[in-house]
């Protein structure tokens, strides 16, 4: 018998579609309304793509936080978290219901401040804070959130040589039985590193320590991780009181609570597996009440930094279908107008994407490609669908965290940003990015003026 020729095994991805206990299918009913407020008035008004965020939404989403923590405990300072969306607008809701400010640079220690934020509320977090941003943050009275031991000398030498006190907290990291571990940031709890840093804050006379935080990790599924951390910095600050006779003023649990975002991979739906906002107060709030603080004028105060749960519902992105084709698979692949530029979260969301017009019955699993010419531009790579058509508009749920932030300035400028008010009011908050928005950061050396293209 001759030999039989070899051929090399390959492995080939199957295209199951949305396979869970529901079944594959799934009808969604077109969103043609944000607010009251037509979809398709937006887009002719601010055009294609453009980001829609609800006030509505913020107001509610923070009012039942500060209602979920402020029944379970006496003191609750919530501090808006800059990095997941700091467009003015946006801080200003959030200072208006009573929030101070979390910032993690100098950048946005300004906007802060430029939001009217006191100095006094203004938590400084962050590894990276120059001498000039520690003196500055100083003198505003801001608390400096130490992240390592070399901040902690420089932020000495700063007070010495200025004559200057400060307000300070260390931030811990900790295992909470979460893995990976987030120990980069901050001292680490378990190792001793969290108590030599303490011994050397309360060896400074110019450094009074205010406060330990700690945030351990981001869309955090466990509210009982939080209680773990909680017990941790509870500890930490009565072992401070027992040994130096120092009352710490307030335990800050930081954010990471989950949006109802659906992760990548994940079997179910986000909105059904992440714990309620109250599922995290009861975890924090019980933590800090079983430690003998003792009564609750000696509490200490709880601040809390939450980001995306608080403002990932309140932003939805329009979008426009550009074509359609068939991949060499045969799969149907839809390309719309925006892509990863604009939602670097579809690197780790399943984001819910609605047509925002009536549509036939007929769906099918598709690939959404965003418009950049980079292989990397894909927004879903299984979604059911109905047949989306060349012109067609869609909605594209939960982006109000981390987009309007991390989104990139590459080969498609950046979009409107439209808020819509309480009353169902349209305003533009950010206007679109143009060829000149670059070019006003560009300088042109001399030998270069006079060239011109051939
Ligand atoms: C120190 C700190 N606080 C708060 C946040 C907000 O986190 P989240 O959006 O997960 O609530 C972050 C985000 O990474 C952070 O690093």
């Amino acid at each position: 018998m001759s030999k039989r020729p070899y051929e090399r095994p390959y492995l080939r991805k199957l295209n199951a579609g949305l396979g869970n206990k529901f079944g594959t299918r799934h009808s969604q009913l077109p969103v043609t309304e944000i607010d009251g407020v037509p979809v398709a008035s937006i887009m002719e008004e601010y055009g294609s793509p453009c980001f829609v965020l609800s006030e509505q939404t913020i107001r509610q989403t923070y009012r039942n936080a500060v209602r979920a923590f402020g029944t379970r405990y006496p003191k609750v300072q919530m501090a808006w978290s800059y990095k997941t969306n700091y467009l003015n607008a946006v801080c200003r809701i959030f200072h208006e219901e009573g929030s101070w400010a979390e910032v993690v640079s100098i950048f946005e220690y300004r906007k802060a401040l430029g939001n009217g934020v006191p100095g006094h509320q203004i938590l400084f977090n962050g590894p990276d804070k120059s001498a000039d941003d520690l003196r500055f943050a100083v003198q505003n009275g801001s608390l400096i959130h130490i992240d390592h031991l070399d901040e902690l000398y420089q932020l000495s030498e700063i007070l010495a040589n200025e004559d200057l006190k400060a307000r300070v907290a260390l931030r811990i990291n900790m295992d909470t039985g979460v893995y990976p571990l987030w120990d980069r940031f901050g001292f680490n709890y378990e190792n001793g590193s969290a108590w030599t840093a303490v011994t050397k804050v309360m060896a400074q006379s110019r450094m009074q320590l205010a406060g330990l935080h700690c945030h351990i990790g981001t869309y955090m599924l466990s509210s009982q991780a939080y209680a773990v951390a909680a017990n941790k910095l509870c500890d930490l600050a009565l072992e401070i009181r027992n040994q130096y006779q120092h009352r710490i003023e307030y335990l800050d649990l930081g954010g990471g609570f989950a949006s109802g975002n659906t992760l990548k991979g994940s079997y179910l739906q986000g909105s059904d597996v992440i714990p309620t906002m109250d599922d995290y107060a009861e975890a924090i709030s019980g933590a800090i009440l079983q430690h003998p603080f003792g009564m609750s004028g000696e509490l200490p105060t709880l601040f809390l930094e939450s980001g995306r749960a608080l403002i990932d519902d309140a932003g939805y992105l329009l979008g426009t279908v550009l074509a359609l084709k068939r991949l060499g698979d045969g799969r149907r692949a839809t390309i719309m107008d925006f892509g990863v530029n604009l939602l670097f979260t579809s690197f780790w969301y399943e984001h819910r994407i609605s047509p925002a017009q009536d549509y036939s019955s007929h769906h099918e699993d598709m690939v959404l490609y965003g418009p950049l010419c980079m292989n990397i531009d894909v927004v879903r790579e299984n979604v059911s669908l109905p047949l989306l058509q060349k012109g067609d508009r869609v909605v594209v749920h939960r982006v109000g965290a981390y987009n309007m932030t991390q989104w990139m300035q590459f080969i498609q400028m950046r979009p409107n940003v439209v808020l819509i008010d309480t009353r169902g009011k349209v305003h533009l908050i950010r206007r679109r990015e143009d060829v000149q928005t670059l070019n006003n950061q560009e300088l042109i050396p001399d030998y270069l003026e006079a060239v011109k293209g051939s």
